[in-house]
């Protein structure tokens, strides 16, 4: 690791507090004026660190410039190694995951991007998707597996996010089924989960997980009425992001543990709710029961069946 990523680690490590330069010098193994180039170097890239006399220097209780080196000081140790590529603007950190994916990336690894400029959503949606408007990821894994079994990746990001903003903020937040997750009523994440299959199509050789979060967002008119954010003040950026890595990466290895779908149906928006489907280009409704150890949605019809969505979309009916 260069001098500069090695600094930003101990200074996001030790948030909160100063340290002297010559402390930091002892650590690397480097002049006290190497360590002051090194900190110029970061100032320049956008990182407010305070110098104080005597004291040293300390990372500004606000400075939230999303970096590997950052993200790593939050990562457990068995991610110490995870691949993680910071962009400032790129097209759809998805669209990057598959371009590396063909270029023949093997490694589990994290895109983030601060800005897209064709972030995309299901069903051929956008993402808006603005520079300091919040977090906008993908994380790619090589699970070799079965479309069916890779199928409850989507349910697990979904908790996983839910659960790490929960964890960090404190706010509640609630899953509409797939994996929207909303906040005081309006969507503040959406999740875009594509594969990569081999010929035949039998196996999902790599899985890219598109994850935005709406953190401290100035909205066009047009989404004002739907979407909501986070307060920005209240996260750390570099610890939210590694939260959810470490908590989906977590999830993924030990899919046998199913306890992911109970957290999920307590997040759940939509169970015991009246409910409108799509299907073949009708629309259906019922009422949405429960979720299947899948991530299927369980679902009652009118005329007292069931039946069980796997894909799509839904909306909950207004109350008459
Ligand atoms: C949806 O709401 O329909 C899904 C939105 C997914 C957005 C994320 S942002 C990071 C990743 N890159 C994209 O282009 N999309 C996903």
């Amino acid at each position: 690791m260069a001098l500069k990523e090695q600094l930003l680690l101990e200074l996001e490590t030790n948030r909160g507090a100063a340290i002297s330069g010559q402390s930091l010098a002892d650590k690397f193994g480097v002049s006290r004026n190497a360590v002051w180039k090194a900190v110029t170097a970061l100032r320049k890239e956008g990182y407010q660190i305070l110098s104080r006399t005597n004291s040293g220097y300390q990372l500004a209780d606000d400075c939230d410039v999303v970096s590997a080196a950052a993200i790593k000081a939050y990562l457990p140790q068995q991610l110490a190694d995870l691949t993680i590529l910071t962009y400032k603007e790129i097209d759809s950190t998805n669209n990057e995951a598959k371009r590396l994916i063909s270029a023949g990336l093997s490694d589990v690894a994290l895109i983030i991007a601060q800005r897209q400029s064709e972030g995309r959503g299901r069903q051929g949606r956008s993402f808006y998707s603005p520079e300091h408007g919040g977090i906008y990821l993908s994380l790619i894994i090589h699970p070799n597996t079965a479309i069916t079994k890779a199928m409850s990746i989507t349910t697990m990001a979904a908790v996983a996010v839910a659960e790490a903003i929960e964890k960090m903020t404190g706010e509640p937040t609630e899953i509409k089924w797939v994996n929207d997750l909303f906040y005081q009523g309006k969507k503040i994440c959406g999740i875009l989960t594509e594969a990569v299959t081999d010929l035949e199509g039998a196996l999902v050789q790599s899985v890219i997980i598109g994850i935005g979060i709406n953190i401290g967002t100035v909205f066009p008119e047009q989404l004002q009425e739907i979407a909501s954010c986070l307060p920005s003040q209240s996260i750390n950026r570099n610890q939210l992001i590694a939260e959810i890595a470490s908590s989906l990466y977590r999830m993924i290895s030990n899919a046998d543990d199913k306890e992911y779908l109970q957290s999920y149906r307590q997040h759940s928006l939509v169970l015991g709710k009246e409910i409108n489907y799509l299907q073949n280009g009708e629309t259906y409704h019922g009422t949405a029961l429960d979720i299947d150890d899948n991530g299927g949605l369980i679902v009652r019809l009118p005329d007292g069946s069931q039946t069980i969505l796997s894909s799509g979309e839904i909306s909950l009916r207004l109350a008459k």
